[in-house]
């Protein structure tokens, strides 16, 4: 069986054939979308496509573009022709749970900006339900983080704040992240509603009715979903 990097290699590829000179790019994040960030700085470097403008979703995306040649702009109010990102779900009608890589909330302000939303990903991200197997990621400010914790347990969330290395993980724009679970999804836009509205909720990792399609990789090739 080809390994899952290869499978995650291939998808990006997929997406990038895709990109056209002259296009603004959202840039993904995530061990995914750096195969397309290199995809199109290897397409600039050969002149294969000239006058593309990137736009990224994190700062570690924005380095990344940086070295491989995307240039790259600060977001400011950008139409998107086409933006490129992995996912942690993907739905059977392409609803995804984003945000495992921390990058939800810069990914979700510039992705609602995208005509296209295309998402790249290998075959063990399909699930038949959201919320199926990943957490949802649901970006928190800091202030008063316990009671916003109590917030989101009274709508039923189980779950913990994000931690790495035995310190809390801290988002780009200074938040934290607690990766909400609950026990079964039955109507996700209405989750989605009542988790933006928790007060001390900046953004969370449901994109819903967001992507255009998505390149999935299999061990038998690559499968195109749309929606
Ligand atoms: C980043 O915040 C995420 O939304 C990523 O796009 C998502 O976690 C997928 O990442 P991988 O491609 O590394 O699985």
């Amino acid at each position: 069986m080809a390994d899952l990097e290869a499978l995650k290699k291939e998808a990006a590829l997929r997406a990038v054939a895709l990109v056209e000179s002259g296009m603004c790019v959202g840039l993904g994040t995530g061990s995914t979308a750096k195969y397309a960030i290199e995809e199109l700085g290897r397409k600039i470097s050969s002149g294969e496509l000239t006058g593309i403008i990137g736009v990224a979703t994190s700062n570690a995306s924005e380095q990344l573009a940086r070295e491989v040649g995307v240039p790259v702009e600060e977001f400011d109010c950008q139409q998107f022709d086409v933006a490129i990102d992995g996912a942690d779900e993907i739905a059977p009608n392409l609803d995804l749970i984003k945000g495992l890589g921390g990058a939800l909330t810069r990914e979700k302000l510039l992705e609602l900006r995208a005509h296209r939303l295309v998402i790249i990903a290998d075959h063990t991200k399909l699930v038949k339900r959201i919320g199926e197997k990943a957490p949802i990621p649901v970006e928190i400010v800091r202030f008063g983080v316990a009671s916003t914790l109590e917030r989101l347990r009274d709508l039923g969330a189980g779950g913990e704040l994000r931690s790495r290395g035995g310190e809390h993980f801290v988002t780009d724009n200074g938040n934290l992240i607690f990766d909400a679970r609950f026990a079964r999804i039955d109507d996700a836009s209405a989750l989605a509603r009542d988790l933006k509205l928790t007060a001390g909720v900046v953004e969370t990792g449901l994109f819903l009715g967001m992507a255009e399609r998505a390149f999935v990789a299999t061990p038998e090739g690559v499968r195109e979903l749309t929606r």
